[in-house]
C-alpha cells in the first residue's frame, strides 16, 4: 500500500523527521528551510493527505480547496489564528496545535522582555558597544523597579498563569483581565480591562488573536497607562495597533515596550526602529532548543496518531 503523503513546510529536527519517515511519504524543506509562498503551498499541498505546518503558514479556504485529500493538519504552534478552523471542520479536516509544551519557556521570555524594558538592557548594551561609555554617573541609564511593582496580564490562560507565578518572587501585585474570571487563579486578581491598563506598571499581553482581540490595545488603552509603565507583547501582532504604539513611545505616553510579535511580521512598523525605548525580538518567545523540539515532536505525534487510527493528542478542530 502506498504511504500517505505528508508535506512538512519547514525544517524540523532530524529526530522528528526520523519519527515520521517510514510512515509517511514526505515532501520536506529540510535543506533550504525557506518560507513557502502561497502558490508553492497550494502546489505542494495539492496531492497531500497530511500537513505539518507552522505559525507563519496561512491555511485559508483557498489552500484547503486546493488540497481535496487533506485529512489532518498538525500545526507546530499553540496559536491557531493562521488557520481557518471552521473551514477545516466543515471539510472534516482535523487540526492539532501544541499547547502545554511551550508554556514555561514562553512565560520565561515574557519576563526577559519585561526585565529588559524595565532596566533598559538593549539600550544600555548599545551605548556600551558604540563606545559611548566614558564613565560612571548616578543617573546613568536609570530604569524602573520590577520588585514590588504591579503586573497586569491581559489573557489568563496557561501562559498568563505561568507569568503570574513567576511574579511572586518579585513581590509583585498581579492583576489580570480575561473574557471571564478564572476560577482557580490564586496568584492574580481579576480587574476590568480599563483598570488593568490604569493600575499596572507592566502590562503583558497573552491573548489569542481573533477579530475580537484585533487592536485590543490602541490609542485609548495606551492613554490609560501610567507614563512610567511598560507594555510587553508576546501574543500576536495585530493585538496591538502598532502605529498608535509608536506614537505613544515617541511622545512619552508610556515609558517603554518589549515586543516579540508584529502586525504583518516579519515586516514591522519602521517607526519602531529609531526608538531607544523599545526592545524588539523576532517572534522567539518559545524558542529554546528543547521547547521547539517538543513542539515539532508533538505535531509529529499527532500526525502519527491520526495515520495509525489512534486518538489525537491535542486536537483543536
Ligand atoms: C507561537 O507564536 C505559537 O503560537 O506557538
Amino acid at each position: 500500500m502506498p504511504l500517505p503523503k505528508l508535506l512538512i513546510t519547514r525544517r524540523v529536527y532530524d529526530s522528528v523527521f526520523d519519527s515520521l519517515s517510514g510512515v509517511f511519504d514526505i515532501q520536506h524543506n529540510q535543506d533550504k528551510d525557506e518560507p513557502l509562498s502561497k502558490s508553492d503551498l497550494l502546489r505542494k499541498l495539492a496531492d497531500k493527505d497530511y500537513l505539518l505546518s507552522t505559525v507563519v503558514d496561512r491555511i485559508d479556504e483557498e489552500v484547503l480547496a486546493a488540497a481535496p485529500g487533506l485529512k489532518c493538519i498538525a500545526s507546530g504552534a499553540v496559536g491557531t489564528n493562521n488557520i481557518d478552523l471552521k473551514a477545516c471542520a466543515d471539510r472534516g479536516i482535523a487540526v492539532t496545535n501544541t499547547p502545554d509544551v511551550l508554556t514555561e519557556t514562553t512565560a520565561d521570555f515574557a519576563w526577559a522582555l519585561l526585565m529588559a524594558t524595565a532596566r533598559r538592557l538593549t539600550e544600555a548594551e548599545q551605548y556600551l558597544r558604540q563606545g559611548q561609555w566614558k564613565g560612571w554617573s548616578f543617573d546613568q541609564l536609570s530604569g524602573v523597579d520590577v520588585y514590588g511593582s504591579t503586573l497586569g496580564i491581559l489573557g489568563m490562560g496557561r501562559i498568563g498563569s505561568a507569568i503570574a507565578r513567576r511574579a511572586q518572587g518579585f513581590g509583585m501585585t498581579v492583576l489580570y483581565h480575561n473574557r471571564r474570571p478564572a476560577n482557580d487563579e490564586a496568584s492574580a486578581r481579576y480587574v476590568e480591562k480599563d483598570a488593568l491598563f490604569k493600575e499596572s506598571d507592566f502590562v503583558v499581553l497573552v491573548v489569542p488573536y481573533s477579530p475580537q482581540t484585533h487592536h485590543i490595545v490602541a490609542a485609548k488603552e495606551l492613554a490609560l497607562m501610567k507614563t512610567s509603565a511598560c507594555l510587553v507583547n508576546i501574543a500576536r501582532g495585530g493585538v496591538v495597533d502598532d502605529k498608535a504604539l509608536v506614537h505613544a513611545l515617541e511622545t512619552g505616553t508610556i515609558r517603554a515596550a518589549g515586543l516579540d510579535v508584529f502586525e504583518g511580521e516579519p515586516a514591522l512598523d519602521p517607526g519602531f526602529l529609531p526608538l531607544s525605548n523599545v526592545v524588539l525580538t523576532p517572534h522567539i518567545a518559545s524558542s529554546t532548543r528543547a521547547t521547539r523540539g517538543a513542539m515539532m515532536q508533538l505535531a509529529a505525534d499527532n500526525l502519527l496518531a491520526h495515520a495509525q487510527g489512534r486518538a489525537l493528542l491535542t486536537q483543536v478542530a
